[in-house]
């Protein structure tokens, strides 16, 4: 498969590399409107055409797919370009700026039989596909919470907020793990330095009692990268920083009884083993762009498609309106 990639700043290398790796696939052409990135791509690949076009590059015959790695605002008028040009796309996570732009492409890609798929890079990482896998199998019983603290010194978007930054991850792993949509989101948060919030909360309410919390933040002195989440029977703890134990299960929990003829509650904690799994080691993104490839040359629908795009950006939108009211309560 013929690669185009939009895109050369921090994420883009990391894209054409994987791609360049792949068995079954190259890249043709690489497109940034900034010289600095096109003389960093040209240098780092010099077999590939470099231009200052993302235009030259959708429409040319050479290319069969078009990785758009761009800013979130570009996204929408690129990838509507590759579709119209018959190309199939993967798109930068958040997948658009509206959930409208959003299902405009999806019915787009329908129409023309050409794939999306939006890059939600976690849901290939060892640990998340551990998280999805004891959840369905019920080791953690009935979800109560999860909890993610993801927050760091920067990089400060220009164009985004922090939420429509940092959030997209947790967004679309709880998409995957809890196959369920939010009933309700709250978001608050503060900008202090660009306009846009830099230090943000976010609280969903998903049915069944689930409730998910996000803490993200650009002006953290510390990188922490931990997610909680809890069950009725077990709780764990990820923490994405540590080298080998990232993974930790606790044998915890509370149980409560109550006896016949004994008002009160009868509350006892149990507080077991620790277990942390082995986790698979392989590069996401490696995963991710061999699972692209698979599903065009298969004609599969990838599970990160559009439509798992759409529902993330739908999550931002309530969040950005909730964050304009100082965390009124909106209905999804
Ligand atoms: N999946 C992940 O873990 C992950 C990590 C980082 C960034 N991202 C996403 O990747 C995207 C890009 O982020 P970044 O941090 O690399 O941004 P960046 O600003 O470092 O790079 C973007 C590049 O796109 C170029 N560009 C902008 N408009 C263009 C156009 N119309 N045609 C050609 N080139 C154009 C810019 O010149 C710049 O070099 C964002 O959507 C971001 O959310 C994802």
């Amino acid at each position: 498969m013929n690669f185009g990639v939009v895109g050369y700043g921090y994420w883009g290398p990391n894209i054409v590399r994987n791609l360049m790796a792949l068995e079954g696939s190259q890249v043709r052409m690489i497109a940034d409107l900034s010289p600095a990135a096109r003389t960093r791509a040209q240098k780092a690949h010099p077999g590939v055409k470099v231009t200052a076009s993302a235009s030259e590059l959708i429409q040319s015959t050479e290319i069969d797919a078009v990785a758009v790695i761009s800013p979130v605002w570009t996204h929408y008028e690129l990838t509507k370009q590759v579709l119209e040009n018959g190309k199939h796309a993967f798109v930068e996570k958040p997948f658009t700026s509206t959930a409208a732009q959003a299902e405009e492409l999806v019915e787009l890609a329908a129409q023309k039989n050409l794939k999306i798929m939006v890059d939600h890079t976690f849901l290939f990482t060892g640990a998340v596909k551990r998280i999805a896998q004891l959840v369905d199998e019920g080791a953690l019983g009935n979800l109560y919470y999860y909890d993610s603290t993801r927050v760091n010194l920067g990089l400060f978007q220009h164009d985004i907020n922090v939420l429509w930054d940092l959030a997209p991850h947790d967004l679309s792993i709880m998409d995957y793990i809890i196959k369920a949509s939010p009933e309700a989101v709250v978001a608050t948060g503060q900008g202090h330095l660009n306009g846009h919030e830099d230090v943000a909360f976010m609280t969903l309410y998903f049915p069944d009692k689930v409730i998910a919390h996000i803490n993200v933040n650009w002006l953290s002195p510390v990188k922490v990268r931990t997610t909680l989440i809890g069950g009725e029977k077990r709780m764990l703890v990820w923490n994405d920083l540590e080298a080998d134990e990232k993974l930790k299960i606790y044998d915890k929990g509370v149980d409560i009884t109550s006896r016949e003829g004994v008002y009160q509650m009868l509350v006892s904690y149990r507080s077991g083993d620790m277990w942390a799994p082995q986790l698979e080691q392989v590069e996401a993104l490696r995963q991710e762009m061999s699972y692209f490839v698979d599903c065009v040359t298969s004609g599969a629908e990838p599970f990160n498609n559009g439509i798992a795009g759409l529902r993330v950006v739908r999550m931002l939108e309530a969040a950005s309106e909730s964050l304009k009211q100082r965390g009124a309560l909106i209905r999804l």
